[in-house]
């Protein structure tokens, strides 16, 4: 399938994808981000938390403490993989407890360094800077289970 490329111009744009991203995901989804530093991973995951009414200065860059946990309309757990070493210092963390909350909406910043150790069905989301304030962000499902999902947020988002 073609996946969804978003092109977002400033911030509010990607506060609007952040907020079609929080209604559109089923509970229990994990999206693996990845883009260079200050690409807007963290900024994504502040506007998905936001629309579930986490307060906006609580999403701050798990990047030392590699882990967070927000509670919203529902659980969301914001990993960052920055400073994981291998797959196995990843492990330690005990990712699958996030992972399999039928629940919650896991993120997990620099996800390309973790891979393997993530959820065979899951959404894969790309950030490239554009500009300054611009940012091109590209999802793909991976796995059967999101494929209907990207095709409503493609409707949302056009
Ligand atoms: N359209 C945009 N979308 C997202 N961020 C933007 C946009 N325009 C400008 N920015 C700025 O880009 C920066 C993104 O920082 P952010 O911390 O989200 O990056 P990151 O990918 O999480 O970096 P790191 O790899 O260090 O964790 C912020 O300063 C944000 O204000
Ligand atoms: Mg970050």
């Amino acid at each position: 399938m073609n996946p969804l490329i978003f092109e977002a111009d400033n911030l509010e744009a990607t506060d609007r994808l952040g907020r079609a991203l929080a209604q559109a995901l089923p509970p229990g989804t994990t999206v693996a981000l990845r883009g260079t530093l200050g690409s807007g991973k963290t900024r994504l995951v502040q506007a998905v938390a936001e629309s579930l009414g986490v307060p906006a200065g609580e999403v701050v860059s798990p990047t030392f403490v590699l882990i967070h946990e927000y509670q919203g309309a529902r659980p969301i757990y914001h990993l960052d993989a920055y400073r994981i070493a291998d797959d196995d210092e990843f492990l330690e963390l005990g990712p699958d407890e996030y992972f399999d909350d039928p629940q919650g909406l896991t993120f997990v910043e620099w996800a390309d360094r973790v891979e393997r150790c993530l959820p065979r069905q899951r959404l894969d989301v790309d950030i490239d800077p554009t500009g300054s304030t611009s940012r091109r962000f590209t999802l793909r499902p991976v796995g059967q289970t999101l494929v209907d999902v990207l095709e409503r947020l493609r409707e949302v988002l056009h």
